[in-house]
């Protein structure tokens, strides 16, 4: 018998993949309750407001927390469903880092009940689901056999995270069959995209190996890029005509890669077989490097001008969000100020403060498009957000225009 305080589903981990998902759930009339460790999201989401940035995201919130669907707290309740979207970031030597996964666990696993079904959604290395099982039966042995257990990756992009939470195909990966039949019926509540079910190892792998994919062929791009420089070619144009060909379809070169996902996932499968995946490595290798070839770029033309002001546009790592994890613009800038490579003006719409890795930095300041496009010698491309489509080309005459993102 449930009690009005239990819930029908449990999400730990209220972030840019946590949020959304809960908020989703909770509007098919199904109850949410949010856990994060972090007091003040906690605090954000009760009063029906987010703190990340997501079109459309805000509306579902505040929807579903005043009708009572959705509830944040610091700790779990019962529930039938315990749904994991805690982060997996890298640590020293390129290591996954699952620890955020194992407290989680922790604080849930006295929660647990005959019958419930444990999903994880956090990007993880292969072997994460099962470890997982063996850490709730070493607190709870005697639900051995009794819970089920599934591994679901999250593929969404963000700025469209509540379209394609929904639209989305997903690879479910049960522990066991039962496990992940019973993953596919709670997809269904909630998931229009089709659910395709196999084992927990293969759709582990399955995200990492989205993932190492892109990661290549971006990484073909990029070094095509500097080789171009290096040959006088402009890689624009030259990729607008290798991909003439019917079998041809080069990606398009950037500052670097970064984000959550791309800059960190491959380097899962480096770690589970460093002496095999050679070309995986070289790619994440050759993606890393790009900020700092764009960054000596800069600096080198800089040192054409007296007292150089550098515009820099974009600080995140893809258009239109506010995301800087991993991000190859931040990094630029990063480099451009310590080298003290001149004034530099950042222009990112989706900020209202510098983060504080460039506040300690001289002669950094956020700054608008007009009055950055007023002040500065030399405008440097980093992010293709929309804002920047319309700027008046009249307007970079007169400037030093370095274009990394081909906008
Ligand atoms: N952001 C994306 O676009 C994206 C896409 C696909 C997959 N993923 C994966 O999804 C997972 C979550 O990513 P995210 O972007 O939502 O991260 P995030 O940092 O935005 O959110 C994670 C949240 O989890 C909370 N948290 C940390 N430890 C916790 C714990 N023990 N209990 C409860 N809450 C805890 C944090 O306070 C934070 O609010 C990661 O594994 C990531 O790789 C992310």
């Amino acid at each position: 018998m449930k009690k009005a305080m239990d819930a029908d589903v449990v999400v730990m981990g209220l972030g840019y993949i946590g949020l959304p998902t809960a908020g989703l759930i909770a509007s098919k009339g199904i109850r949410v309750h949010g856990t994060d460790v972090n007091p003040s999201v906690v605090e954000t989401i009760n009063k029906g407001e987010i703190h990340i940035v997501e079109p459309d995201l805000e509306g579902l919130v505040s929807y579903v927390v005043k009708n009572g669907f959705l509830k944040a707290d610091r700790k779990p309740v019962k529930a039938d469903v315990f749904l994991i979207a805690v982060p997996t970031p890298l640590k020293g030597g390129h290591r996954p880092d699952i620890s955020y996964i194992e407290s989680a666990v922790t604080s849930l696993a006295p929660y647990l009940k005959k019958g419930d079904l444990v999903i994880i959604e956090s990007t993880s290395p292969v072997g994460t689901t099962e470890k997982v099982a063996e850490d709730i039966y070493s607190l709870r042995p005697e639900l051995k056999g009794e819970i089920t257990l599934a591994y679901c990756p999250e593929r969404v992009l963000p700025g469209k995270i509540l379209y394609e939470l929904e639209q989305n195909d997903r690879v479910i990966g049960g522990l066991t069959e039962e496990a992940g039949e019973k993953a596919r019926d709670f997809y269904s509540r909630f998931v229009k995209g089709n659910l395709h079910v196999t084992n927990a190892r293969t759709a582990e792998m399955c995200k990492l190996v989205e993932n190492a994919y892109r990661d290549v062929n971006i990484a073909f791009a990029n070094e095509l890029s500097i080789i171009c420089d290096h040959m006088g070619i402009n890689v624009w144009e030259l990729i607008n005509l290798a991909n003439k060909h019917p079998r041809v379809n080069i990606l398009k070169p950037g500052p670097g890669v970064g984000g959550h996902c791309i800059a960190v996932d491959p380097w899962f499968i480096v770690n589970s077989v460093p002496d095999t995946a050679r070309l995986i490595r070289t790619a994440r290798e050759v993606n890393d490097a790009k900020p700092e070839y764009v960054a000596a770029n800069v600096i080198k033309k800089a040192a054409r001008f007296k007292d150089p002001t550098i515009a820099c546009f974009g600080l995140s790592y893809k258009a239109d969000i506010d995301d800087l994890r991993e991000s190859p613009a931040l990094e630029i800038v990063e480099r451009l100020a310590k080298h003290r490579a001149g004034r530099i003006l950042v222009v990112e719409p989706h900020l209202k403060a510098l983060p504080d890795r460039l506040k300690a930095l001289p002669k950094v300041e956020l700054s608008t498009i007009d009055e950055s496009l007023k002040e500065a010698d030399i405008v440097v491309i980093l992010v293709d957000h929309r804002a920047f489509r319309n700027i008046d080309r009249m307007l970079l005459r007169e400037k030093l225009l370095i274009d990394t993102r081909g906008l």
